[in-house]
């Protein structure tokens, strides 16, 4: 174990009452804070206080561009503090090099889990072994998201990376299942050993067995050597099995075999040998439903869920959208001219249900970036027709029936995406704030605060 490091954070925020409540709260967390109420302040100081990070507001009274950002920028990570409705604004932010936003009012839970990333991302860098921190794929492709379904997410990953118990990762196509195996190995004790994956749905039933457990010279025809299979490859480390149910029967038995008694035996040998690898699998099938039917074998299922880690969809996670959008944004921009994203485009985004999850956004994004790459800012009539019920193609500004005059705020966009969850589930708040990622608390709070009128459970 590294012994604990204090980091130091300045916090650049004129509203001196949430200076310093986040002065306080990270106090509390064991940072080392300093703040500052101007950018003038700021300035005459960040030598002197040397900050490993910086929350800087993006309003500031004798700053209201981005000099600051990218001034900071230089030198040191900085997360923005953004003004509800300003989402935008953040997003060119990230683009400007910021690692990522909070939004006012700055949701404690999350303020944590934003500096906790943003920290880790210096250290790999500062470790300057770019070979390792590419390995670990923690700097060119980190797993975003800060929403509470996200966190909950992250808790789990962190709780489980260290065992070596066996992991099932669930979740709809697109979600990000292979980026949790990922981050699995990367946060555990095997995280120097190799990381194998192997794609279940792709190999055939014979291959697959002497892929994964080897064989033995003269196993069979044509075995003129010995070779040993993904098993062994993957000794020390990780071996992730995507899509496992798709594995067939005589497989199942097999696994089932390795993760009971953490042996298996090259195809051809007489004697076994020791497992020496961790095991996450991941599916998107209903394996439970697969169990039902007898295409599963239970066994196998009840080893696998001991520990399952379910990744939310996108659909339940909206807040982490404007976040993904500037990472994938920020990505492609290492090779060509930075691309923003206008208001209307980005509340498409954010409205839309992504039946696709993570990968859909991914594309319709990456898309959008070429085609306004000769304007810089991506509007919606760079986005294929995303359609959803409701959606009205013909109205480029339109989010579900209703139209916004010009381009919506982020206040409005919230109003009108309550007011439809609200109509689906009949008014229910639990239903709405599962449909947001929220708790049912923040659900009320955003409802009350728009005005709109939604039952509890008892009503
Ligand atoms: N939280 C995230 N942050 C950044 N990129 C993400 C995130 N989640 C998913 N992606 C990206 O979306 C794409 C799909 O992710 P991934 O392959 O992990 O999904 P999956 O759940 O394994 O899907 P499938 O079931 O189809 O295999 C990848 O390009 C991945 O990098
Ligand atoms: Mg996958």
């Amino acid at each position: 174990m590294n012994a604990p490091v204090q980091h130091s954070i300045l916090v650049i925020e004129d509203d001196s009452v949430l200076n310093r409540l986040l002065l306080k709260t990270l106090v509390r967390s064991g940072f080392d804070m300093h703040g500052a109420l101007t950018w003038a302040e700021a300035r005459a100081r960040i030598d002197e206080i040397a900050p490993d990070l910086v929350l800087l507001d993006m309003n500031l009274p004798d700053a209201r561009d981005f000099t600051p950002l990218t001034e900071i920028v230089q030198t040191r990570p900085v997360i923005m503090l953004t003004a509800y409705g300003s989402i935008n604004q953040a997003v060119e932010a990230m683009r400007l090099g910021a690692v990522d936003y909070l939004v006012k009012p700055v949701n404690l839970e999350e303020l944590e889990l934003v500096i906790q990333r943003a920290l880790e991302g210096t250290r790999l860098r500062r470790t300057g072994d770019a070979l390792k921190a590419a390995r670990k794929g923690l700097t060119d492709n980190p797993m975003v998201g800060a929403s509470p379904a996200m966190r909950q997410v992250w808790d789990l990953i962190e709780a489980v990376a260290d065992d070596e118990v066996t992991v099932l990762v669930r979740g709809e196509s697109g979600a990000g299942k292979e980026l949790v195996a990922r981050a699995i190995h990367d946060a555990g004790r095997r995280r120097d050993g190799h990381y194998v994956a192997v794609d279940c749905c792709t190999l055939q039933e014979t291959l697959f067995e002497t892929e994964l457990f080897g064989h033995e010279r003269g196993a069979f025809t044509g075995a003129d050597r010995l070779k040993p299979g993904l098993i062994e490859a993957a000794a020390e480390g990780t071996l992730f099995l995507d899509e496992i149910g798709d594995i067939g029967p005589a497989i199942q038995a097999k696994l089932l075999r390795v993760l009971e008694t953490g042996r298996f035996r090259r195809v051809g040998a007489t004697t076994d040998l020791r497992a020496n690898v961790r095991i996450v699998a991941a599916t998107n099938r209903d394996l439970t439903q697969m169990v039902r039917e007898g295409r599963f074998r239970a066994d196998l299922y009840y080893r696998l869920t001991a520990f399952e880690i379910n990744v939310p969809p996108l659909r339940d996670r909206r807040e982490d959208i404007p976040r993904l959008v500037a990472h994938f944004a920020r990505a492609r921009a290492r090779n060509g001219r930075l691309v923003g994203f206008s208001d209307a485009a980005l509340a498409r985004l954010v409205t839309y249900d992504w039946p696709g999850n993570v990968r859909e956004l991914r594309n319709v994004v990456e898309r959008a970036l070429i085609l306004a790459s000769h304007t810089g800012l991506a509007g919606p009539e760079h986005l294929p027709p995303l359609r959803d019920p409701g959606f009205d193609p013909q109205t480029p500004v339109a989010c579900g029936p209703v139209s916004f005059h010009g381009e919506p705020t982020l206040d409005e966009i919230e109003r009108h995406y309550l007011t439809e969850l609200l109509d689906r589930h009949q008014g229910n708040r639990r239903k709405v704030a599962e449909a947001m990622g929220v708790s049912e608390r923040t659900a009320y709070r955003m409802l009350e605060r728009h005005g709109l009128k939604s039952r509890g459970e008892g009503a």
